[in-house]
């Protein structure tokens, strides 16, 4: 009985989801394992070089990949000599359109709910080409070294087609299209902002650009993969395993049951690690060769065949009265998209809930051109859009000679400003003051005020916001023994980001036990759900699985406890999870244990499966997580160097469920919006639709040297309406930093930028 009264009991939490329920228990659970700074459970694996990556598996017979890609952006391939290559030691096999195996091209990402594909452009079918990097050959060798000089004896005669379009000026003469994102147009009209912005006494209309960024995690992009029997057993970086099934098993015209895909461990994804041409060109040689394949793109073929996050031109235009209120808030641009993605980066979407305002104009047109398909990047629309959004604010605050943070309060919105829905939980400005406090933000002078010998120092702040998403599909399977242990699986992802140790932590928690007791399994096709590690959803998309999984454990354990069991008679709302067994909400002593309920039914272990219940959540909220971002940086009077010295995120993402992994997230999102700001920018010949910088001398990110020490802190408000009271934290890092950096460069110098990246040729 002392024991009992130790630790709370955890009720079920059956009806968190449906609008009108109760909140899930855990939110308020205090003391235990949620919000604890629990070190990564895979660390020492990976610092210890005992985690095996995609490019690491051994199979025996093993060949190594090597692709050869297009030199030009549009037209066909009109002659081809392969005899020096497959005449070189080791050469295996050359497979071009040739020869390939007939394949059905990949659903592109985000067509239906499984498609995980890059692009829709078929696979080394015919003559074609589509983009200046597309693969035209790859070749097959007993070694790697082989492979790549095999490619490079592979000579093909191009005729570039008339109707190649690589320049954004002529994809524009050539009419732009309305946006849609996940089935919804990307435009949006709330009265008329144009003439509420002409008659606003305080205005600004000004244009931002943002440029084209490739994705550079640190793994590259590899497969190991093998035709075994009629099963496609694949070792693969991903962060959509079940997706990445059923895409290939599209491809190839197979059952998804056919497919295995494992993707334990991933190097950084941050949107890319979907199926690209690679994966689907390494199948089909490993088909006709009948040998397993290893392939990994160079860092100059992520360039070439993965997409990045494509260019913005935008234009923000605010009117506001004399009190700051905005009349008018529009936010409309253009931006260029293959022909064959589905990927329009939606940077209106901040716009839309961030702030009040009396009018609204939204919209993002898309034009096409011949490049590599665009794709989902870190916060994709939400980290350039703010760029915007967020130095517009900061230009209207410096015109009506008002503090910025405080332009921001005037404009807090009650309800969700475009919907008109109600806000889950909204923490903004307890994070504004939380963190203007902290940072010391009254220190601010004017612009070009505050010198420090050659240096100018100023200090800029932004808002981020990025929305709570939960996706449909998820599942899970909880396995309970007879030892007290379990085994939660589920088809979702690590990519370094820290989704076991926090699952483990929740699943220990719900279930009353250590989390020595508990193994999450994951990143395996054949585990139930479908869950993309993207949009910052998963944890919210495995939370509501394991919740849906652990009721249905809870009635069928109640229903093996039979008349000898303390818990006889209880139904599955009237017990709670503690210390490894099953209680009496109302009754702590009223107590069995996993382990002796299990062992008196004469079960060994019991196991159930169950889908999460439909996203409701977001139908009835306006659901976000929020950022309040302070920098302070040094702009040197005689060279323009840009160093950032401080820099601190207050963050609103309801619950916190691992204080050191969420930190991390934050910080590294930071980290990746200096790169933003300062640094990355893909450079694309318009004259050839070529990528002229694919490598990591030439495309900047930003390294220690440049990372100031970065201050993080939360509000930790459960939201109520979520899995846990939990928010996404991972895209939200990103989100806003752009204009926190930009807005302080302004602050120092008295220089606006409004095209990325603040190079120092454009403060100069
Ligand atoms: Mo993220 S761009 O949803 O991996």
């Amino acid at each position: 009985a002392a024991q009992a009264v130790l630790k709370k009991a955890i009720a079920l939490a059956p009806d968190v989801l449906i609008p009108g329920g109760k909140p899930d228990p855990l939110i308020r659970h205090t003391g235990g394992l949620i919000g604890a700074p629990v070190s990564r459970i895979d660390g020492p694996l990976k610092v210890s070089g005992r985690a095996t990556f995609a490019a690491e598996f051994p199979m025996a017979g093993m060949t190594y990949a090597a692709l050869k890609y297009a030199s030009i952006p549009r037209g066909r391939i009109v002659a081809l000599d392969t005899a020096a290559a497959e005449a070189a030691p080791g050469v295996v096999l050359v497979m071009t359109y040739r020869n390939a195996p007939r394949l059905r091209p990949m659903p592109a990402f985000m067509t239906q709910q499984k498609a995980a594909g890059g692009d829709d452009v078929p696979v080394m079918q015919d003559d074609q080409i589509h983009w200046n990097g597309q693969p035209v050959a790859l070749v097959l060798a007993d070694t790697q070294e082989q492979a790549d000089h095999a490619q490079s004896l592979i000579h093909v005669v191009y005729e570039t087609g008339r109707d190649a379009v690589t320049s954004l000026a002529a994809a524009k003469a050539k009419g732009s299209e309305p946006g849609l994102f996940q089935g919804e147009p990307l435009k949006l009209a709330i009265q008329d902002a144009e003439t509420m912005l002409a008659a606003a006494p305080h205005k600004i209309d000004v244009r931002y650009t943002t440029p084209r960024h490739n994705h550079n995690p640190i793994e590259l992009h590899a497969a190991t993969l093998a035709w075994q029997g009629d099963t496609l057993r694949i070792h693969d970086t991903v962060q959509a395993v079940a997706h990445e099934a059923w895409t290939l098993a599209q491809v190839f015209g197979i059952d998804e049951k056919h497919v295995h895909v494992t993707s334990p461990y991933v190097g950084g994804g941050f949107g890319s690690k979907t199926v690209w041409q690679h994966q689907v060109l390494a199948a089909a040689a490993a088909k006709l060769a009948q040998r397993p394949v290893r392939i990994v793109l160079s860092r100059e073929g992520v360039f070439r065949i993965v997409g990045g996050r494509t260019l913005t031109e935008q234009r923000v235009a605010l009117g506001a009265r004399a009190d700051g209120t905005l009349d008018a808030l529009i936010h409309t641009g253009t931006v260029a998209m293959s022909p064959h993605n589905n990927m329009p980066e939606p940077f209106i979407l901040p716009a839309k809930s961030a702030y009040a305002s009396r009018s609204f104009l939204l919209d993002v047109e898309t034009v096409r051109m011949n490049m590599t398909a665009n794709t989902f990047m870190r916060a994709p629309g939400e980290a350039v859009g703010t760029f915007g959004l967020e130095s517009g604010l900061d230009e209207l605050a410096h015109a009506m000679g008002l503090d910025p943070i405080e332009l921001r309060l005037r404009n807090e919105p009650e309800k969700d400003p475009t919907t008109g829905l109600p806000f889950s939980q909204r923490g903004i400005v307890e994070a504004w003051k939380a963190g203007r406090e902290r940072f010391g933000w009254d220190a601010r002078r004017e612009p070009g005020a505050r010198r420090e010998g050659d240096w100018f120092v100023g200090m800029g702040c932004a808002a981020g916001t990025y929305p709570y998403y939960r996706m449909p599909g998820g599942a899970a399977r909880i396995t309970l023994t007879d030892k007290g242990r379990a085994t939660v699986s589920i088809a979702a992802h690590e990519m370094g980001m820290g989704t076991s140790t926090a699952q483990t932590q929740i699943a220990a928690e719900r279930l009353g036990l250590t989390m020595a007791d508990v193994d999450f399994e994951y990143a395996d096709s054949h585990l139930p759900g479908v869950v993309l590690a993207g949009g910052s959803q998963q944890t919210a998309a495995i939370g509501a699985a394991v919740m849906a999984a652990h009721h249905k454990l809870v009635v069928k354990l109640l229903r093996l406890a039979g008349d000898g069991s303390p818990l006889s008679g209880l139904a599955s709302g009237e017990v709670g999870c503690r210390d490894g067994g099953l209680c009496a909400l109302d009754d702590p002593d009223r107590f069995e244990t996993y382990g002796a309920l299990l062992a008196r039914a004469g079960h060994d272990h019991v196991s159930v499966e169950a889908e999460a219940p439909p996203p409701l959540e977001i139908q009835h909220w306006s659901m976000h997580s929020h950022s309040a971002l302070f920098c302070e940086l040094r702009v040197h009077g005689v060279t323009g160097e840009i160093r950032v010295s401080r820099f601190l995120g207050s963050f609103d993402c309801g619950r916190i469920i691992n204080a050191k992994t969420a930190a991390s997230q934050f910080r590294g999102g930071i980290i990746m919006g200096l790169g933003l700001a300062l640094m990355e920018e893909t450079h694309f010949d318009e004259r050839t639709g070529r990528v002229m910088n694919p490598s990591l001398a030439d495309y900047h990110v930003p390294v220690h040297l440049d990372v100031p020490e970065i201050d993080i802190i939360w509000g930790d408000e459960a939201d109520p309406h979520t899995p846990m009271g939990a928010r996404g934290v991972g895209e939200i890092g990103i989100t806003g930093v752009g204009a926190a950096v930009a807005n302080a460069v302004f602050n120092a110098t008295g220089r606006r930028v409004r095209d990325l990246p603040i190079t120092l040729d454009k403060v100069m």
